[in-house]
């Protein structure tokens, strides 16, 4: 009986090898610009950690995923027209559209502006996925590679067209498309759904794209091509988010990339130290927003210079006038670090999910001003939490601000709030960055849902229990025959 146990726990132990650990797959990687790519990064560079090969599939104009560097990633660039001056052109026409000019705009006008604005992006993103699907040798040296998984940020779209062509299954990380009409149609949530003309617009594209040169195949809809996803993972979590339906495979990993602080430098540790026991106020409108209008920054200026903290301010543009003597302005602010030190008081925000998150991590309270995309309903979850105040951007005054600024300092609330959802963040058995790579895993060994290897697992695990079963017949009946000779005998 020893000895079948022994086999029985070795067969067993080789079945959870194979399946557990000691797997190494290929990835490859649909990103997004901006915040978004400093987000999947996290995951990404804990693939490589976990030895994965990560493949980044990128356009040339792209300015934040660097693939001149070396780099333990490895990319396969899609060449088109514009260059890396052009995306960043149309990048800050964006944010002049969004900050400066569509708030003074009725929101009919402001509507059609941008309207105008996303298709003619649409355009240039067509152009990308063109590139990439039209290009034969490109397509198959990316089948012949055979990968494992796709990892897209489906902002933009195209990720999803190249993992039905290579036939790779996928996982879907993002924070929200606007009314969660994507997630809620695409990803067959059980909620009634209102597709945007906006976005029917990029299906058309992609299914004319299908109709006229992948004609064996059934032509399909952007839609229907993005419910074709594994996993969603969701750049939130219960801390931030409220009660709602959602199906098995959305996983909320809000907060992926926060960590713990680490000490500041030197200098800026000294400023930090000189507040005494009023604190200091960070102060960061994001990656993108680089500098203001100068009359609104000066009122900004002159908001902070009335504090009795001191203000650590991550801008870019022309120092303000009325800057105050316990302001400091720096081009880079190491943001989480600051966050989570005792001396910070509050976080003014643009409300990106990124600096959210790192203030929920920290328990910072927060006063919002948001400015686009997820921003407004990033900072009414804060508020609705009763963790944030929110200013508005375009109708502030200094005063206005100042207010906001003494309210989640010194109404106890606030920070009590913060510190509740800094609590449920932490309360997790499994921490959101290593479920994000589990799942991505998980679609790596077992080949989306359906595959060979799953049901190879389980025809493993028959055979077992059948071996069990007939070492056990056969061990009692040796048992009773023996004990019948015992008996005859006697
Ligand atoms: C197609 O892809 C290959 C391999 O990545 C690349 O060398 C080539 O320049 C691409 N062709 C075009 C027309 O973009």
């Amino acid at each position: 009986v020893v000895c079948t146990c022994k086999w029985v726990s070795t067969i067993l132990l080789l079945q959870f090898c194979c399946v557990g650990c000691g797997f190494c797959g290929k990835v490859l990687v649909w990103p997004c610009e901006m915040s978004h790519w400093l987000n999947l990064k996290t995951i990404l560079e804990e693939l490589l950690q976990r030895r994965h090969e990560v493949t980044i599939l990128t356009s040339s104009q792209t300015f934040l995923v660097d693939y001149h560097k070396p780099s333990a990633f490895n990319f396969e660039v899609i060449f088109v027209s514009g260059n890396q001056e052009d995306a960043e052109k149309s990048i800050n026409y964006f944010l002049d559209l969004a900050v400066n000019i569509m708030p003074t705009l009725s929101l009919w006008e402001s509507a059609k502006l941008f309207q105008n604005f996303f298709l003619e992006a649409t355009e240039q993103f067509e152009e990308v996925c063109r590139k990439a699907v039209y290009n034969e040798s490109l397509m198959e040296k990316l089948r012949e590679t055979k990968y494992d998984v796709m990892v897209i940020d489906p902002v933009l779209s195209c990720g999803e067209l190249v993992a039905e062509l290579l036939g790779i299954p996928f996982v879907n990380t993002i924070r929200l498309f606007m009314g969660n009409t994507i997630e809620r149609y695409c990803g067959q949530l059980p909620v009634v759904y209102l597709l945007m003309c906006l976005f029917s617009k990029q299906a058309k594209c992609v299914l004319t794209l299908l109709k006229s040169s992948f004609s064996p195949r059934r032509p399909t809809t952007f839609c229907e091509s993005m419910g074709k996803a594994e996993i969603w993972l969701i750049q939130t979590y219960w801390d931030f988010e409220f009660p709602r339906p959602y199906l098995p495979n959305f996983e909320f990993v809000g907060g992926l990339h926060c960590k713990p602080a680490k000490p500041l430098p030197k200098e800026m540790e000294d400023f930090v130290q000189s507040s005494g026991e009023d604190g200091v106020v960070v102060f960061s409108l994001g990656s993108m927003v680089k500098n203001l209008r100068e009359e609104r920054a000066n009122f900004i200026a002159s908001a902070l210079a009335q504090l009795p903290q001191k203000v650590l301010w991550r801008y870019k543009g022309k120092k303000p006038a009325t800057l105050g003597a316990n302001t400091r302005i720096f081009d880079w602010l190491p943001q989480n670090d600051l966050l989570g030190h005792p001396k910070t008081k509050a976080f003014i925000t643009h409300g990106g999910t990124n600096g959210i998150y790192e203030a929920i991590y920290h328990g910072i309270p927060m006063v919002g001003i948001p400015m686009f995309a997820d921003q407004p309903d990033n900072i009414a979850h804060m508020k609705a939490k009763g963790a944030a105040v929110e200013v508005n951007f375009n109708t502030m005054t200094s005063a206005d601000l100042l207010s906001a600024l003494r309210t989640v300092i010194y109404q106890p609330s606030y920070k009590e709030n913060a510190m509740r959802l800094s609590r449920i963040h932490h309360d997790q058995p499994i921490k959101p960055l290593d479920r994000a790579v589990f799942w991505i895993e998980f679609v790596m060994r077992h080949k989306g849902y359906h595959s060979l290897d799953v049901i190879g697992f389980l025809l493993a695990c028959v055979a077992t229990a059948i071996f069990m079963v007939t070492k056990c017949c056969l061990f009692s009946c040796q048992k009773i025959v023996k004990t019948g000779k015992k008996k005859k005998r006697e």
